[in-house]
């Protein structure tokens, strides 16, 4: 028997020691969380994407009292995005949240579901996008795309 290993390489730093573009996107995402429509959780996400065409596009979780109907920031964000600026890859995302207390010191990780949306996002545009995922005291960085967050994937290649 063989064996694979499959490892993820993540940056940890402290918000200040953010570059300015990677803080600009993560104050979005912040401010995004705080627009967010989550009366039912009290878990309020943001999401904030770089376009290649300079545009910042931010989003956050849309609960609904039929749950299932309600979706998460990463997606409501990479949706809207790719609804307005079809031709425009995803450079950047940046991710935040809060609860009742405030920010989340550590930084949350999109759900399996969005991952997967992202990786859609990736192929789509040919290409890796950075990942920025805020925590009032750590942030987390992941500099060569979707795929080292969602290891032996299902995508379109297979369905060739
Ligand atoms: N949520 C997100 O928006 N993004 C994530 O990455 C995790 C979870 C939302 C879904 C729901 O509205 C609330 O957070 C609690 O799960």
């Amino acid at each position: 028997m063989r064996e694979i290993e499959l490892s993820t390489k993540v940056k940890v730093c402290r918000y200040e020691e953010l570059s300015s573009d990677d803080r600009t996107l993560v104050d979005a995402a912040r401010e995004a969380a705080a627009r967010s429509y989550a009366p039912y959780s009290g878990f309020s996400v943001g999401a904030a994407v770089r376009l290649a065409n300079g545009e910042v596009v931010t989003g956050n979780n849309q609960e609904n009292a039929a749950y299932p109907s309600g979706l998460c920031a990463e997606r409501t964000t990479l949706f809207w995005a790719n609804a307005q600026y079809p031709d425009a890859a995803v450079e950047a995302m940046a991710i935040a949240a809060r609860n009742a207390n405030g920010e989340l010191p550590v930084p949350i990780s999109p759900c399996g579901a969005c991952r997967q949306v992202m990786l859609e996002v990736e192929k789509r545009y040919n290409r890796a996008m950075r990942i920025i995922l805020y925590g009032a005291r750590e942030n987390y960085i992941i500099e060569d795309g979707i795929k080292a967050l969602l290891p032996l994937c299902f995508d379109a290649d297979f369905l060739e």
